[in-house]
């Protein structure tokens, strides 16, 4: 088996985003602000030091990003570091940073052949246009979903009608002091097989 093969099968796509309890990500006019400590209290709840945060995103080899959210990221302030990213666009975007690329096209190829043999833990982290695309297309093993305890009542809404597979095997429930709750799924099916 060449390297290129063994990636492919051990390679992961995990779908990350923040949502309202309503299912919004961002705001009609895009704001994300919600986002930060809503006040909420929930003494059960466990904390992270900074220290666990970062060695937990060490782990992420590569983030897929949707140009949006690519240009929003720069205007709040890049929170991905010197992890490559990777930005699907149709459009010649400047490049901020070194560690920034841009790609076009079909995203079945983008996964398969330009980001399994050379990255595992792949996290796909929105906005809800690509992360839909992905979905529909099977692309997605696992679905890292943080709640926010807020209702926003309207915006851009997560996910869409058609979405695959449709069921996902709950994996892990963590719920914070500040109120946000942290459930991770994984796809049912082996996309691996199809
Ligand atoms: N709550 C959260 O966790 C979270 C996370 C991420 C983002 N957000 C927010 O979500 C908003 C952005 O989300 P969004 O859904 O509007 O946009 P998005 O998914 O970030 O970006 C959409 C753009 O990605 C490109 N794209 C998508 N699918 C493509 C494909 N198959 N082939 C080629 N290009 C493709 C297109 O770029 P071009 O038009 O350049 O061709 C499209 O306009 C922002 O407000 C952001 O802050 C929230």
């Amino acid at each position: 088996m060449s390297p290129n093969e063994r990636n492919a099968e051990t390679r992961s796509v995990t779908l990350h985003m923040v949502s309202s309890l309503d299912g919004f990500i961002a705001k009609k006019d895009n704001d994300v602000s919600w986002m930060d400590n809503p006040g909420s209290v929930y003494e059960a709840g466990v904390s992270i030091s900074e220290e666990e945060a970062a060695a937990f995103v060490q782990k992420i080899d590569c983030y897929v990003l949707g140009s949006r959210t690519y240009e929003h990221a720069l205007q709040l302030g890049w929170p991905y570091g010197d992890t490559p990213v990777i930005v699907v666009t149709g459009r010649k975007l400047p490049s901020a940073k070194k560690s920034i690329e841009f790609y076009s096209g079909d995203l079945k190829t983008l996964v398969e052949e330009k980001l399994a043999p050379r990255y595992r833990n792949i996290w796909l982290v929105g906005g809800a246009m690509l992360c839909q695309r992905f979905l529909e297309l099977g692309l997605v093993d696992e679905i890292v979903l943080t709640i926010a305890p807020v209702l926003l009542g309207e915006g851009l809404r997560l996910f869409g009608a058609s979405s695959m597979p449709d069921r996902w095997n709950l994996k892990n429930v963590v719920a914070y002091k500040n109120g946000f709750v942290e459930l991770s799924y994984s796809a049912t099916v082996d996309l691996s097989l199809k």
